[in-house]
């Protein structure tokens, strides 16, 4: 292959698209990394990315300023954006720099180690109420009866949103994720984001009359008080701490609790060895971690990484889920070890972007991983994955559900 057409090769193995490749993406990956670590792909809204492979080049992006993840540098967004969609994507992990600092800083305080552990009570007991409810049936849906109510609850109590309007979110928040570059979801998707803003909106409009103790009404008196929030700021912040506050801690839960179901060995070792918990959610984010790709980057400027030419513009994205599966990191990456040493996955990302819940998400899959082998200690899976249905979209790796005996 020439020069020019292995700069242009687009690979048809990294397809997001692919059943096959939405199931088990790991080999796919590990090849990447060896033959083709920077790989040029078609997205399944037709146009073309980078996906970048290897746990340096992945560090590398993400922390390279020339990599932006703002609204300004994504060409298709600029030519029209609908007023809703402009309101939403400005949040937090797609603004630019000097936005990006100022908003993380009036947020960052509430997400702190010390704030979250203050919660650990309160996700216990949410925690094992929901336990209650299933525990005489010896059966369960783990997504739909535990690991989707748990977060969903956490992060609406914190915000200070009625508990009568969680189940909106889970089917407003599946649709946006799974429409991010897919064109037969993308209509869907944008109606979805209307309701979503309207419903935000009349959200806002409530808490402002009726200021409480909670996350929403600390925001709205910071914008009262410094004009440094605006309105669509703030409901901005809002839509991004429900999405990104639930949607990835379900799938930390599903795929950890699948792993170690897949692993009877390590599930027995954690049994045994309940202090074990911490490292075990580190190996299950960086085993098989709930974000396989983080959000699009664009090139600020011309660049070469690994031999291909990076063009102003072009849009990038990171494979955590590659990354943490790198030999070169982590000692035969494709085994899960429940006792491994990992201080330096990047399940959560890396660089300014680096999660903000990431204290929250360790702390509730603790606690939830921790009680369900404590309390149902026989959990099973009822049927093995080949049967079990994976999520659509690139962003976010999980089961849609998991059927356990216990
Ligand atoms: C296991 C669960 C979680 C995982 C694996 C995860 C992963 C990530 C990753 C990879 C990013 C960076 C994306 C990028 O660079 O494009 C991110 C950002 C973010 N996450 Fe999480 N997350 C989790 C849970 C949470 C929770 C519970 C919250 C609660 C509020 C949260 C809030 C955020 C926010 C606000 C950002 C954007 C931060 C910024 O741009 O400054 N995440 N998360």
């Amino acid at each position: 292959m020439s020069a020019n057409e292995q700069q242009n090769a687009v690979s048809s193995k990294v397809d997001f698209l692919d059943a096959a490749f939405i199931r088990n993406p790991y080999p796919v990956y590990a090849e990447a990394r060896k033959q083709d670590p920077v790989t040029r792909i078609l997205l399944p809204n037709g146009e073309f990315a980078w996906v970048v492979t290897t746990f340096e080049d992945v560090t590398a992006v993400l922390t390279d300023a020339r990599f932006a993840t703002s609204l300004s540098h994504e060409k298709a967004l600029l030519e029209d954006v609908p007023p809703h969609k402009a309101i939403v994507y400005r949040n937090l992990s797609s603004v630019d720099p000097a936005d990006h600092r100022r908003l993380r800083r009036l947020v960052q305080k509430a997400f702190t180690p010390r704030m979250v552990e203050g919660l650990r009570g309160r996700i216990e007991d949410i925690a094992s109420g929901l336990i209650d409810r299933i525990e005489e049936k010896g059966e369960m849906k783990l997504i739909d009866d535990f690991a989707f109510p748990l977060p969903i609850n956490v992060i609406c109590e914190m915000l200070g949103v009625p508990s009568e309007d969680q189940n909106l979110f889970r089917e407003w928040s599946d649709t946006i994720m799974e429409g991010v570059h897919h064109p037969e979801l993308a209509e869907k998707s944008d109606q979805t984001l209307i309701d979503f803003v309207e419903y935000l909106k009349r959200l806002v409009a409530r808490k402002r009359s009726d200021l409480r103790d909670d996350l929403i009404s600390e925001l709205i008196r910071v914008e009262d008080q410094g004009d440094t929030l605006t309105e669509h700021e703030l409901y901005a912040m809002v839509f991004v701490l429900i999405v990104a506050g639930h949607e990835t801690t379900v799938n930390l839960i599903g795929n950890g609790i699948l792993a170690l179901l897949e692993h009877p060995d390590q599930k027995e070792l954690l049994q045994n060895n309940p202090e074990l918990i911490r490292s075990a959610i580190e190996e299950i984010l960086r085993y098989d971690g709930p974000v396989e790709v983080t959000n699009a980057r664009w090139a600020t400027e011309d660049l070469i990484l690994q031999g291909k030419h990076i063009k102003k513009g072009d849009m990038v994205f990171t494979a955590l889920s590659s990354a943490n599966r790198d030999q070169l990191l982590f000692p035969e990456p494709d085994r899960f070890d429940i006792t491994r040493d990992v201080n330096n996955h990047l399940a959560f990302g890396k660089g300014v972007h680096f999660c903000l819940g990431a204290p929250l998400a360790r702390l509730e899959g603790e606690i939830a991983i921790s009680m369900l082998l404590r309390r149902l200690p026989n959990l099973r899976l009822k049927t093995d994955r080949g049967n079990m249905d994976w999520r659509r979209g690139m962003i976010i790796r999980g089961l849609k559900e998991i059927p356990l005996l216990f």
